[in-house]
């Protein structure tokens, strides 16, 4: 690890500082009461919430102003530190209110930002906001619970959500390996980072239309990193991982992700999605697609599989489809 500018020490200083106080807010006073009630009603443990350093931030504007003022914060630090919003005449106004905080932290532990989630979804707010870019928050790079997940990833590999609230959910359930990108899709930068530290790699997002786009797209930016051994799990009925844990449990949870399918298996089944089987001239788009898909599996197993599972989708015979494959020219390199 190298020796870090003393400005950049201090920045995390202030924001560990404000984290502390924040958790303090959360667990000790009754201002923090009815936070504290939102996340022990989703289930969230008083352990869990100490290991992610879970706070609340009430909602006058004025708090971590106050508080970091009194840890001798210059106007500089403050505006760097990403809390903030400023006015026309450059008055610092906290940035987040009436908020549960997650502080969100580096690959060495140190806290870089925050994500600040409101109790109840009204339509006029975003239901999280984060920290905007600092010269310590770069969301492009930054993977939720990467600093702890890691120590595991040489046993499990790295099990990448869509929400940190899945991560944490899975955390309670005994899955330790989890990480998630900060509301963005996942960026190269990530990829990145993931490969450096695992050959495997499970995606898990959310069950429903746009976590399963989001989890095909992923797929298009590990295909550069041939060496990330990819699986991929796809949850029942729409629901996210946290909802699926509160519903079946962290056993039922544990089974669901040895059920991975392969790149190719997913994008099958994804690419059938919204199809008309009925309708000859869909059916047979989807066949040539998905031909295009197995022309990349070396493997004539693997292939026999995916064979199979396109004869299901489509109700062709798999040795039909087994015909026409020569015919269809492999699209990628
Ligand atoms: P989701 O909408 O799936 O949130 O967005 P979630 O993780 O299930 O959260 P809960 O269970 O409703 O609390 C996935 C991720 O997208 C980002 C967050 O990082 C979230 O974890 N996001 C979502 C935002 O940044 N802003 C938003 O308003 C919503
Ligand atoms: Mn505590
Ligand atoms: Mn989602
Ligand atoms: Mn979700
Ligand atoms: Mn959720």
């Amino acid at each position: 690890r190298r020796q870090e500018d003393p400005a950049v020490v201090r920045q995390k200083q202030l924001l560990k500082e404000t984290a502390a106080m924040m958790h303090h807010l959360l667990v000790n006073t009754k201002g923090g009461e009815a936070a504290l009630s939102y996340l022990t009603g989703r289930n969230l443990s008083q352990a869990t919430i100490d290991h992610f350093d879970v706070g609340y931030v009430p909602a006058d504007r004025s708090l971590v102003k106050k508080f970091l003022d009194s840890r001798g914060a210059t106007y500089d630090e403050e505006r760097a530190s990403g809390l903030f919003v400023e006015d026309d005449q450059g008055h610092l106004f906290d940035r987040f209110n009436d908020r549960v905080m997650f502080p969100l932290k580096d690959a060495y532990g140190d806290i870089i930002g925050f994500s600040g989630r409101v109790l109840t979804k009204e339509a006029s707010q975003a239901k999280y906001l984060n920290s905007p870019e600092t010269a310590l928050f770069n969301k492009r790079d930054v993977l939720f619970n990467l600093d702890q997940a890691k120590g595991t990833f040489k046993e499990n590999g790295a099990l990448l959500f869509e929400g940190f609230m899945d991560v944490i959910s899975a955390f309670q359930a005994g899955v330790l390996n989890g990480i998630a990108s900060m509301g963005t899709s996942l960026t190269q930068d990530q990829v990145g980072i993931i490969s450096r530290q695992t050959k495997r790699l499970t995606i898990c997002y959310d069950g429903d239309a746009p976590g399963q786009h989001a989890a095909d797209r992923a797929l298009a930016l590990v295909r550069d990193h041939p060496q990330l051994q990819v699986g991929v799990v796809v949850l029942p009925a729409g629901q996210d991982p946290d909802e699926f844990i509160q519903a079946h449990g962290a056993e039922a949870f544990g089974k669901q992700l040895q059920h991975t399918l392969t790149p190719i298996g997913f994008r099958l089944n994804y690419l059938a999605q919204g199809r008309d089987m009925s309708a000859d001239q869909e059916k047979l788009a989807y066949v040539n697609e998905a031909l295009k898909e197995i022309a990349q599996e070396p493997e004539p197993v693997a292939q026999s599989l995916y064979l199979n599972q396109v004869s299901e989708l489509t109700g062709v015979p798999a040795e039909t489809l087994r015909q026409q494959l020569p015919v269809v020219s492999a699209p990628r390199p």
